[in-house]
């Protein structure tokens, strides 16, 4: 059995204020994490299969409609790229893993410089597996979660194009995957649910990056 990795902040905090996006600026993009920014603030990574919702995720929460690139199509964000937010913390939009279409050899550059990212980036504080609401757990899924659980890598789930099921559907769904994730691990990461059409999600998860920023202000 697996075992994850907490972060101090376990739940979803209560507070009602909603963080407010004063900046978010494109920083720079590249696929050698020795050349990522050298700033020593806290950094959120968001990684799942291709065209799972990342770049439209990190557009919601920001509210702008492209800071990072959206495509229909697989395959779009292919470099590391840091977005540094209200001058105090990173996001990463990363490629996806998963996509059948880049040939075997780019695909294999991709592994080695995500992996490279997740072991050396010191800053990372919290990775966010994106998850497409409507799929039953997929392999290639579950290993990067015991990849990032071997590599004490905290994490949360976030469940994705929660607006393509109806709500019952949606609960129903949630709790099977979640129960089959716990064949795999002993107990469940914080875990969210979003639509980047609706909106939904927004303030619980921009609430869970403030408590963090807050806890973590001593260590950076
Ligand atoms: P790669 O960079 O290729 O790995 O993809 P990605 O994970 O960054 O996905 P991206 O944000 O580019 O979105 C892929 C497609 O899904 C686009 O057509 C988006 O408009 C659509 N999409 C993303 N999020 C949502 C959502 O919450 N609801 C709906 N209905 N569509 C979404
Ligand atoms: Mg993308």
């Amino acid at each position: 059995m697996n075992s994850i990795k907490f972060l101090k902040t376990g739940l979803v905090p209560k507070t009602s204020e909603a963080m407010k996006i004063k900046s978010a600026e494109f920083i720079m993009s590249n696929s050698n994490v020795k050349k990522a920014p050298k700033d020593r603030i806290p950094e959120y990574a968001f990684i799942g299969r291709s065209n799972v919702g990342k770049s439209s995720l990190i557009n919601m929460l920001m509210e702008r409609k492209d800071l990072a690139k959206i495509s229909g199509k697989p395959g779009k964000t292919q470099l590391i790229n840091h977005f540094k937010i209200n001058d105090s913390w990173f996001l990463v939009d990363l490629p996806g893993y998963g996509y059948a279409q880049v040939s075997k050899k780019k695909r294999v550059i991709f592994q080695y410089f995500i992996e490279n990212y997740f072991k050396e980036r010191e800053q990372l504080v919290c990775t966010f597996v994106l998850i497409d609401s409507r799929h039953d757990p997929q392999k290639i899924d579950l290993d990067f979660m015991g990849f990032l659980g071997e590599n004490n890598i905290p994490f949360c789930i976030v469940f994705t194009k929660a607006d393509k099921l109806g709500s019952s559907k949606l609960n129903k769904q949630i709790t099977s995957y979640k129960k089959q994730l716990l064949y795999y691990w002993e107990s469940l990461p914080t875990s969210f649910i979003t639509s980047s059409k609706t909106n939904l999600g927004r303030k619980d998860f921009l609430e869970f990056i403030k408590e963090i920023n807050l806890e973590l202000v001593n260590d950076f």
